[in-house]
């Protein structure tokens, strides 16, 4: 593939989005087009590379991997967070892997170069014996690589030209701080190997189009109530909508916390106004003022849930371009992130989040292992999702089929992603990117088609 100078104009993007309801299947598998997403994409975007809590003391590392790059996240002296590319100056070892501590700093292991946890070189053995041109101070520290913190994460950016951090990913940061995102813990975390590529493995949680079929389960009758419907039984849609939470906190082993549930469950045969609209309206706002209050007296920092609806940020979903999910329900969430592993291989990690009192957080879970994604140990509802994306994989390489259609009416937020990675693949300045951005750094469920100001952009 040919250099790109991203500071000319748009670049022509094989396969790109046309018509935003249909989607060349190119993109998930031909190696151009992965080429073109590592150098124009992954290179340039904020990243979620840990979570802080796996980096709480001191010189605490964790390691983050992106395609060919490997960044060092490390907690600095003074509680900051500082990032480097993980390689020696020397002769390019990476000097630091997976998770740890490094006391005194790092210290390569081939021939022993040694280096602060601020990414200074501390020590060269046999100095003398390397001429004076390779031993200039300046390119014998580690790297920096641009790092901010948000949300209880580490973030890292390999584009020096970026904005800041805070600026690309509005209004996700909003909404999830009035959500008190940054207070919540991981209670377990854990990995899929997919065999798919990393647009399609995301594309599967971005629309609710497949629950019906592939989540029969969450189909629970007698569920929906729109206000001013008549003849309804309110107890049994209560009890439809306990049942509900019960399933979705079973299927996804959180999300909807069990605590939650349970509190939910003692709200059951609360008293009610006979009026069914008030009925309902009355059961919502007492479950989210139970829920509040019930964390509060353990201790825990929660938002006002209510507060949070009146404000019309109580939605499901909030997504992070390009590979970061939370999915905010009661007092917890459930978190995505993805990674391409090759063009048809694709890292999925999942984290559940919860609150918990100050003082009383659990242990940091360890670095999962790569599972398979029918492994039997998966909760039934992600189980369903891994279901159907290798057989999805395998399909669009059918002779015959030529693209994805999409409804406009409910994969809307699957063609603006993919719209939006053909901004980034035609090499657009940040200024042209950043206001897309924050077109879609939104809840991607329901979300329509949107003018992503990009059109004409990037087409050859
Ligand atoms: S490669 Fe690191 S000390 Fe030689
Ligand atoms: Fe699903």
């Amino acid at each position: 593939m040919a250099v790109v100078d991203r500071r000319s104009s748009a670049l022509p993007v094989p396969y790109a989005v046309e018509l935003p309801d249909r989607l060349r299947k190119e993109r998930y598998f031909h190696p151009d087009f992965y080429q073109m997403e590592a150098e124009l994409l992954w290179r340039r975007t904020w990243q979620m590379a840990c979570r802080l809590e796996e980096i709480p003391q001191p010189h605490d590392f964790a390691e983050y991997e992106i395609l060919d790059q490997s960044v060092v996240v490390v907690r600095t002296d003074d509680g900051g967070v500082a990032a480097f590319e993980n390689a020696c100056r020397h002769r390019g070892v990476k000097v630091a892997q997976g998770r740890g501590t490094c006391e005194s700093g790092f210290i390569c292991p081939f021939h022993g170069w040694c280096y602060g946890p601020d990414g200074r070189n501390t020590f060269v053995p046999r100095k003398k014996t390397f001429a004076e041109h390779n031993l200039r101070p300046q390119d014998l520290d580690l790297t920096p690589v641009r790092c901010e913190v948000w949300g209880g994460c580490a973030w890292i950016n390999l584009d020096d030209d970026a904005p800041p951090l805070r600026q690309c990913i509005e209004p996700f940061a909003t909404i999830l701080d009035a959500w008190k995102v940054e207070s919540m813990r991981a209670e377990w975390w854990y990995a899929c190997r997919l065999p798919v590529n990393w647009k399609l493995a995301e594309e599967a949680f971005m629309e609710q189009y497949h629950v019906v079929e592939a989540h029969p389960q969450l189909v629970i009758p007698g569920m929906r109530y729109s206000p001013g419907q008549s003849g309804i039984d309110t107890r049994a849609v209560i009890d439809a909508e306990i049942r509900y939470l019960r399933t979705m906190s079973e299927g996804m082993a959180g999300m909807v916390h069990a605590k939650d549930v349970r509190i939910a469950e003692g709200l059951r045969d609360m008293e009610l106004p006979a009026d069914p609209t008030e009925a309902m309206s009355t059961w919502h706002r007492t479950l989210n003022d139970e829920v509040v209050r019930w964390h509060r007296a353990e201790g825990s920092d929660i938002p006002d849930l209510n507060d949070l609806e009146a404000r019309g940020l109580n939605e499901p979903m909030a997504y992070c371009f390009p590979h970061y999910f939370v999915l905010p329900m009661y007092s917890s969430a459930s978190s995505y992130r993805f990674r391409p592993l090759g063009p048809e291989e694709t890292m999925m990690e999942i984290w559940s989040l919860t609150r918990f009192p100050a003082g009383h957080e659990p242990e940091t879970p360890a670095p999962p292992e790569l599972w398979e994604c029918d492994d039997p140990r998966w909760p039934p509802i992600p189980a369903q999702d891994f279901s159907n994306l290798p057989r999805q994989q395998k399909g669009l390489h059918a002779k015959g089929f030529e693209y994805l259609r999409l409804s406009e009416g409910v994969e809307g937020g699957m063609s603006n992603f993919e719209r939006m990675v053909d901004g980034f693949l035609a090499g657009l300045p940040h200024e042209s990117l950043l206001p897309a951005l924050h077109s879609i750094n939104v809840n991607p469920l329901e979300q329509p088609v949107v003018d992503l100001g990009l059109r004409g952009g990037f087409r050859s």
